[in-house]
């Protein structure tokens, strides 16, 4: 019954029909249609629609076995009809492999998977997943949908294009009954790092506060406050002095080590600060700038409150740094346009009954959304994917312990809409850059709690 040898696209190695066959790894009706009909296989199917819901005792399970003849072992165009089960069944099916799928599962994991996922399933690859101990039934899913296409072009899409359905039944089975992989020493390192942002903020503000004030309401006259300014603002102004296209060497000299990723935490710690006026004195005649504020407000507000990031708010700043910039303009060092055209034409008790009408008006605080720390987010994500990602739904995915690396590609799949799932579409969109590393981080570094994939007695 076994001719000949072919070489499988995954793996490249080459097999005996016999073993593929044995192994449930052909569709033998597609691919070698002069076998079709020769093996008939009497193969025992449980009824499962009857345990949609439940894991009923293994009784239950073999009174309402049922015998069956088919080819039903291969993926084809089969003319004997095949019992078929509701979609939850046909899910929850791989919770009810016996001690031969499991066998059958792992020669195929073998000669098919080993390459990539590791033979126990603990993968060493980037990008790979772990598989030990995932749930079967979410194994099964994503088996089927790597062959359906939906999760896009991978290495995936050639492993299981040619396995027919009982094949990945039975994957799934072997790879759900090994233990899972636990956290590495590293990932609990990298966990601990992922820290939350706004405190990062804080610590590396720190140096600021003897001019901005301790949280950036300023004391001293001449120094700006940095509250009530969008955190966009804050931001574009620091790179601005560090590129040198705002002229400022000793805010250069503050900013130069800065990067990118610390100024947006600095400027979201401002952001999230209380804004209140600046503690310093405000000389100048406010009627009057009251008057000559008509000029600015269709551009920073009525009171000084810009509703647009890109032009700063400039209500409770304080009013020397209000004269000195306006002066700034005016001469030229402080280079941009719109301002430069505005200033010309202010004289000096001008530029200083404007910057005490200013001082005077209550600053607001910017709409800056605080984000979730980590501990925050993972308490919704434990809502589906079990206590610390230890799932208890067989059709979702166990996330303790996996790769930090897999974890960050496919959460940033999900946002693309390269991997799509309306579940997960929606919970990782909201999630910004920082928080899809801390949350794999997090996951990677959770003990994999182990699960017992009970195998039902041999049929
Ligand atoms: C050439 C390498 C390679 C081979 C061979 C391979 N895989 Fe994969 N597998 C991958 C990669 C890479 C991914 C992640 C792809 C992605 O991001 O969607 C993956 C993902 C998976 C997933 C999704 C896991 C999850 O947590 O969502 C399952 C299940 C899986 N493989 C099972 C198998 C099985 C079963 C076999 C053998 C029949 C196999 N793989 C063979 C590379 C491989
Ligand atoms: C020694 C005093 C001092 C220290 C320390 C200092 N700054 Fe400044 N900062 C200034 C002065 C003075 C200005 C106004 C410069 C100008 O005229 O452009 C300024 C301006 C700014 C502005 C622009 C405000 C606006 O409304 O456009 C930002 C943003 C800023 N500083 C952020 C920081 C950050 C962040 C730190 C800490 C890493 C820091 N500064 C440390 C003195 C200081
Ligand atoms: C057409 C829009 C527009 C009008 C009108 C306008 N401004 Fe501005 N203003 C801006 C923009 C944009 C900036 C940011 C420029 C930069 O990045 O240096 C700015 C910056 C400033 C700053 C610096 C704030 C800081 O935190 O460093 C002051 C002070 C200021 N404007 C005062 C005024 C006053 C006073 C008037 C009225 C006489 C006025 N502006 C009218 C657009 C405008
Ligand atoms: C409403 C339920 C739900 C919530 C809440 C949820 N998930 Fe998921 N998650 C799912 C489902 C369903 C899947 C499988 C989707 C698929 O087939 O791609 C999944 C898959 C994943 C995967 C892929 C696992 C793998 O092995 O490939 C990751 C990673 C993940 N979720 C992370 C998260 C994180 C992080 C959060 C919290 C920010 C979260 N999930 C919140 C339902 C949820």
């Amino acid at each position: 019954m076994c001719y000949g040898a072919v070489t499988l696209p995954c793996c490249g190695l080459t097999h005996s029909v016999c073993d593929l066959l044995a192994a449930g790894v052909m569709s033998s009706a597609n691919d070698l249609p002069s076998q079709k009909g020769r093996i008939a296989q009497i193969w025992v199917t449980f009824w499962l629609s009857a345990l949609r819901y439940s894991l009923v005792t293994l009784g239950v399970v073999s009174g309402i076995a049922g015998l069956l003849v088919s080819e039903s072992h291969f993926r084809s165009t089969s003319a004997q009809p095949r019992i078929t089960l509701g979609d939850d069944a046909g899910e929850l099916r791989t919770l009810y492999a016996n001690a031969e799928d499991v066998a059958a599962g792992k020669r195929l994991a073998e000669s098919s998977c080993a390459g990539c996922h590791g033979i126990n399933g603990v993968s060493t690859s980037a990008g790979v997943p772990h598989l030990a101990g995932q749930r079967a039934a979410y194994l099964y899913l994503e088996l089927k949908n790597y062959q359906a296409g939906v999760r896009g072009v991978s290495a995936m899409n050639n492993a299981v294009k040619f396995l027919s359905d009982d094949a990945l039944f039975k994957v799934s089975a072997y790879f759900a009954s090994l233990a899972p992989s636990q956290p590495s020493a590293t990932n609990g390192a990298i966990a601990a790092a992922a820290l939350d942002p706004v405190q990062v903020g804080k610590t590396a503000a720190a140096g600021c506060a003897g001019c901005h004030g301790e949280t950036g309401v300023s004391k001293t006259s001449g120094m700006p406050s940095l509250v009530g300014l969008d955190p966009k603002y804050l931001v574009a102004a620091m790179k601005a002095y560090k590129g040198r296209q705002r002229k400022n060497d000793l805010m250069k000299s503050m900013v130069a080590n800065v990067s990118d990723a610390t100024m947006d935490t600095i400027a979201l710690y401002y952001g999230l600060q209380k804004a209140e006026r600046a503690q310093t004195p405000a000389p100048g005649d406010r009627a009057a700038g009251t008057s000559a504020s008509a000029a600015c407000s269709a551009c920073h507000g009525a009171e000084g409150v810009s509703g647009n990031a890109a032009i700063p708010s400039i209500a409770g700043q304080d009013a020397q740094y209000l004269a000195v910039a306006l002066q700034a303009y005016r001469q030229g060092s402080r280079l941009e346009e719109t301002m430069k055209g505005i200033a010309a034409s202010l004289d000096e008790d001008t530029i200083k009954n404007l910057s005490a009408y200013y001082a005077a008006q209550e600053p607001k605080q910017p709409n800056v959304r605080k984000p979730l720390t980590v501990d925050e987010w993972s308490q919704r994500c434990d809502r589906c994917h079990g206590v610390n990602g230890n799932s208890t739904d067989p059709r979702l995915p166990a996330l303790a312990g996996q790769r930090v690396d897999y974890l960050e590609k496919v959460l940033h799949d999900y946002q693309t809409g390269a991997r799509k799932s309306p579940q997960m579409a929606a919970m990782s969109d909201v999630l910004t850059d920082h928080d899809i590393d801390s949350l794999a981080a997090h996951y990677a570094a959770q003990k994999a709690e182990v699960v017992v994939y009970e195998i039902v007695p041999a049929r």
